[in-house]
């Protein structure tokens, strides 16, 4: 087949990976926003290549017309999670949304494949626009850990290095390396209220930090200098106490004094 003929088979899978990926990226703006802990710590994609894609159709005795159907990773989301428990709540998230549709799911968590490697897969069905119309395709997600990314990739390098024929030492070591990586996972989980209690105040300041400098940027417009440049004090006094309380408090009394200007400018 032509090489333009494949660039126009793989045109809406970029599309198709490129929008999941701002689907995705949002999820955590979203949380972030609303001061809640993110599931998704870390987005990534990719579209597959034409070597990698020609090479599985070989392995796999995929003839031409089969591939777009039998090929299901051609589109490949992986996202990364602080915690093991974060993976269901993402993996819920999948299903409970209205332009995905899941074709089916392995759970390498429960079922550890017979290299280690841990990790929660899902096939869906995305439909993209093109200027043919409408396209439905297949994107294979990836969720897991961020130990278990830092497992599955070193071993994907020492697969490529050693091309199917690790050594079995290697693979001992890999082995024993992926029992190390459950203990992290676990011991992670452990700490994970406290870890994410910690993150979730300093998410909270940051958004409140975000809105006080805000507030004052407004109070500029509407009241005199002499006055804001005395608030803006009091401001970087409240801020270098870091607690959240006198932040939260302070934020408050400038709602009121922007009320209060809002009240006199309506009655001019
Ligand atoms: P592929 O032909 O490799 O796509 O395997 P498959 O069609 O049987 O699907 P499977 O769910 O086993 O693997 C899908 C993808 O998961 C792979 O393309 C890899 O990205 C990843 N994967 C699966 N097994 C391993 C593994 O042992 N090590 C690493 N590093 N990645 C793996
Ligand atoms: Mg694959």
């Amino acid at each position: 087949m032509e090489i333009q003929l494949w660039r126009s088979i793989l045109c809406p899978y970029e599309l198709a990976v490129k929008e999941l990926m701002v689907k995705f990226e949002h999820i955590i703006d979203e949380h972030k926003q609303n001061d809640l802990y993110s599931p998704i710590e870390q987005v990534s994609g990719r579209v597959k290549s034409l070597p990698s894609i020609l090479e599985k159709m070989q392995r796999k005795h995929i003839p031409m017309e089969k591939m777009e159907e039998e090929i299901e990773d051609i589109a490949g989301i992986r996202i990364i999670c602080q915690f093991e428990e974060d993976i269901d709540t993402v993996a819920s998230i999948i299903r409970s949304r209205s332009d995905m549709t899941i074709k089916s799911e392995k759970n390498y968590l429960k079922h550890i494949k017979q290299s280690g490697y841990r990790s929660y897969h899902l096939i869906i069905y995305y439909t993209v626009d093109t200027i043919n119309g409408p396209k439905r395709l297949q994107a294979e997600i990836q969720i897991r850990t961020m130990a278990m990314n830092f497992w599955a990739t070193i071993e994907h390098s020492l697969q490529y290095k050693y091309k199917g024929e690790m050594p079995l030492h290697v693979a001992e070591r890999l082995s024993n390396a992926a029992d190390a990586i459950i203990a992290l996972d676990r011991e992670m989980s452990s700490v994970r209220d406290e870890i994410m209690d910690a993150q979730n105040s300093s998410q909270t300041q940051s958004n409140l930090v975000k809105d006080i400098l805000l507030s004052i940027e407004n109070l500029y417009k509407i009241s005199n200098k002499r006055e804001v440049e005395k608030i803006q004090d009091e401001f970087l006094r409240v801020f270098r106490t870091k607690d959240l309380q006198q932040l939260a408090r302070f934020h408050r009394q400038l709602d009121i004094i922007a009320e209060g200007y809002r009240a006199q400018s309506v009655s001019f």
